[in-house]
């Protein structure tokens, strides 16, 4: 099991034994963040009364355009009973978001929608009679897919708000959610022993980079493969212990010799493709490879030989992990989570910020070979 960060100057627990532990540190998180939100750096905000907010709306799926996505005038969310307003300064263009906007088969949303997973926010009406938050306080989401966070407003229950503790950037907060408890979940499903060898693909990604470094604290050795030889003295520099260029590599010879022959432990891949099934060659005996993305399209190619063998090429959803952890073991995990952020032992690399306004030129750049940090959207 995978070891949670320290919290507020307490011991490490495992994630097993951390629930109460973490609920009772929330609180302390609560009202650090409270002291920060004075200051925050995305502003104070002015008094305003408004009928109306703007957002970005999926009207139609098109695979291979941005024709279906229009800037729009939504109407200004309504608070139910226990929800916050919450006003959305800051949130990245993720993979998974353009998957869905351009009709990716799986997720079957109904149009007219609203992306986005995450952001940053800052609390603009609590809840009526609430205890947890107060205006101007800044808020992360468990999630905001549902309402969507490509607009300007959302109103959520307060039971799925994190508060954002001071030393945690807006930047940082506006991608807490996707990617680093992918990483997370992703290490624990993983289950590489202390000492063996993880492989993973896109190792130059927000989450690859995540990856690398909770893989190091938890002892695991990353074999990291990368479609740039330009990007392996970065991966080195942030702890990959070996980085292996496809464009002038071979997969599986490369890490035989890493290994002495043995493969790795187990491998995560989010391009599928036909890099599958050279990760399924170069993984131990019993090794199972995790399909996590579609980078590369919606299939992967695996040699059957190897799996009739004993081998295993399985998927990994992070949402579907967290939903089965139960409502507490979530919540203590996002806690988790946020104070690896808090205590800077991970960090997701965030890219320029664009106006939401100019979301189509965004998600060009988030596109880009070569991209590196996150394209974020503010306002
Ligand atoms: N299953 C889940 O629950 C879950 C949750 C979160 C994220 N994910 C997936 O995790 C992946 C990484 O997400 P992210 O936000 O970290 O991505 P990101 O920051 O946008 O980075 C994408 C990376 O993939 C590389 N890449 C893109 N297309 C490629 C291809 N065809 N072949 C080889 N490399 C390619 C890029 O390499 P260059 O640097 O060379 O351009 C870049 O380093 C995505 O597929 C995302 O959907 C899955």
């Amino acid at each position: 099991m995978l070891a949670l960060g320290r919290v507020v100057g307490l011991p490490r627990p495992k994630l097993s034994q951390a629930v109460p532990h973490l609920l009772q540190v929330h609180k302390l998180l609560e009202q650090k963040s409270r002291l920060a939100s004075a200051h925050s750096r995305a502003g104070v905000l002015k008094a305003r009364s408004l009928s109306t907010q703007l957002g970005i709306q999926v009207t139609d799926y098109k695979k291979d355009s941005l024709d279906g996505l229009v800037l729009k005038e939504l109407a200004f969310p309504e608070a139910g009973p226990g929800q916050a307003v919450v006003r959305l300064v800051l949130r990245p263009i993720n993979p998974v978001d353009l998957e869905l906007l351009h009709g990716a088969k799986a997720a079957n949303i109904k149009l007219p929608y609203i992306p986005g997973f995450e952001g940053l926010g800052i609390v603009e009406q609590p809840a009526a009679g609430s205890e947890k938050f107060e205006k101007g306080q800044r808020v992360v989401g468990l999630s905001f897919a549902g309402p969507g966070a490509w607009q300007q407003y959302v109103a959520v229950p307060e039971s799925q708000l994190i508060a954002v503790p001071a030393s945690v950037s807006d930047e940082a907060a506006a991608q807490f959610y996707v990617n680093p408890i992918t990483a997370y979940g992703l290490l624990e499903a993983l289950a590489v022993p202390k000492g063996e060898w993880l492989l993973q693909t896109a190792a130059g990604s927000v989450l690859g980079r995540l990856l690398i470094t909770l893989a190091k604290r938890e002892g695991v050795k990353t074999i990291n493969v990368v479609r740039r030889s330009a990007q392996k003295d970065e991966l080195l520099t942030l702890g990959a212990d070996e980085v292996i260029a496809t464009d002038e590599e071979d997969i599986p010879e490369r890490v035989a010799q890493i290994t002495d022959g043995k493969g790795a432990w187990a491998a995560a891949n989010p391009i599928g493709g036909d890099i599958t099934a050279q990760l399924v060659a170069a993984v131990r005996s019993e090794g199972t490879v995790h399909l996590y993305g579609t980078l590369s399209g919606d299939t992967a190619i695996a040699p059957i030989w190897d799996l009739i063998g004993g081998k295993t090429l399985t998927g990994f959803s992070m949402p579907k992990w967290i939903r089965g952890l139960g409502d507490e073991r979530r919540f203590a995990t996002a806690l988790a989570v946020m104070d690896l952020i808090e205590q800077k032992v991970i960090e997701p690399l965030t890219g320029p910020t664009y106006k939401l306004q100019d979301f189509k030129a965004a998600i060009k750049a988030s596109t880009e070979v070569g991209r590196g940090g996150k394209i974020l959207l503010s306002g």
